[in-house]
């Protein structure tokens, strides 16, 4: 973990809710599932950053996909290309990539750490589930079809694929392994699916990023023992079997 000074490079409007930030700068390798804390602001308002996953990491940057739902995502999408921007990564624990069958989900944002770890996985099923045709960003990460076996879009509204909800089409149980990201409620149908074979990013809020604040703490089973860990230390990336599902 390390504050790195960043520019921003590019900042691409890809849909009303969603940008795409490409920030440039010497940054230490990240790992897929693993998250910076981005200043959204040039000034100290808001004093805290962000967190968000790492959706690529090139030689000499890190892009970000980002939703505006407050303040703070607003004024990210404000920032213009050459500004100073500081950012505090890698920080958390990711996914553990393995060799075999892997089923990569994601809803909404939740496909940003999917992005990543795309990039190091081939011949896997990609369930992509959006509000609508609009908030689904296959064409910004080309690699997410190249490299898949098979895709599946889910929207809402039906405008592209199947239509529905992510959790009406997950694939039946025969994958070594399931990588999901998305609302809680669809997490925790993919943990139904998939006991014991499945990893999932926790998007809880944070203050810190980085173990200080305890503000992002979550609920786990660990040695036969409910216990409170800090997501932003312990996750965002956690195994499906030690969470305790009906804190959500
Ligand atoms: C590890 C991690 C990775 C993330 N990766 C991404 C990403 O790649 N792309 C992306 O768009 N967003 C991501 N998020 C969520 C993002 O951090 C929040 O949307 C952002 O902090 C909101 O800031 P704000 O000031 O705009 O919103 P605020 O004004 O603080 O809040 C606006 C609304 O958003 C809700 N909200 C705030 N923070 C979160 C959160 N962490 N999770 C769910 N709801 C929240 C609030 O409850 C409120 O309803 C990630 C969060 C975490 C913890
Ligand atoms: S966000 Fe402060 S301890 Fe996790």
């Amino acid at each position: 973990m390390k504050v790195v000074p960043g520019e921003v490079l590019e900042n691409r409007r890809l849909s009303q809710d969603f940008f795409l930030l490409k920030i440039g700068g010497d940054f230490p390798p990240a790992e897929p599932g693993q998250f910076a804390m981005v200043s959204v602001s040039s000034s100290l308002e808001p004093f805290l950053g962000r967190p968000f996953g790492i959706a690529m990491q090139e030689r000499d940057a890190l892009i970000f996909l980002v939703k505006i739902v407050g303040r703070g995502t607003a004024m990210l999408s404000r920032r213009r290309r050459g500004e100073k921007i500081s950012l505090v990564t890698p920080l958390g624990k990711g996914f553990s990539p393995i060799q075999g069958r892997a089923l990569l989900a994601g809803g909404g944002s939740g496909i940003v750490p999917l992005v990543f770890l795309a990039s190091r996985l081939s011949g896997y099923t990609l369930v992509y589930g959006a509000r609508t045709r609009r908030e689904v960003f296959l064409d910004a990460f080309p690699h997410l079809q190249e490299r898949a076996r098979e895709v599946v879009v889910v929207t809402e509204d039906g405008s592209l694929g199947k239509k529905g909800l992510l959790t009406r089409h997950i694939p039946p149980g025969e994958f070594h392994m399931a990588y999901v990201s998305g609302p809680w409620a669809m997490m925790r149908e993919f943990h139904r699916v998939y006991p014991g074979k499945a990893e999932f990013s926790l998007e809880t809020r944070m203050a810190c990023g980085f173990g200080a604040c305890f503000g992002c703490a979550v609920k786990v089973m660990r040695e036969g023992r409910e216990r409170m860990v800090r997501a932003c230390v312990e996750g965002p990336v956690f195994k499906g079997e030690e969470i305790i599902w009906t804190q959500g």
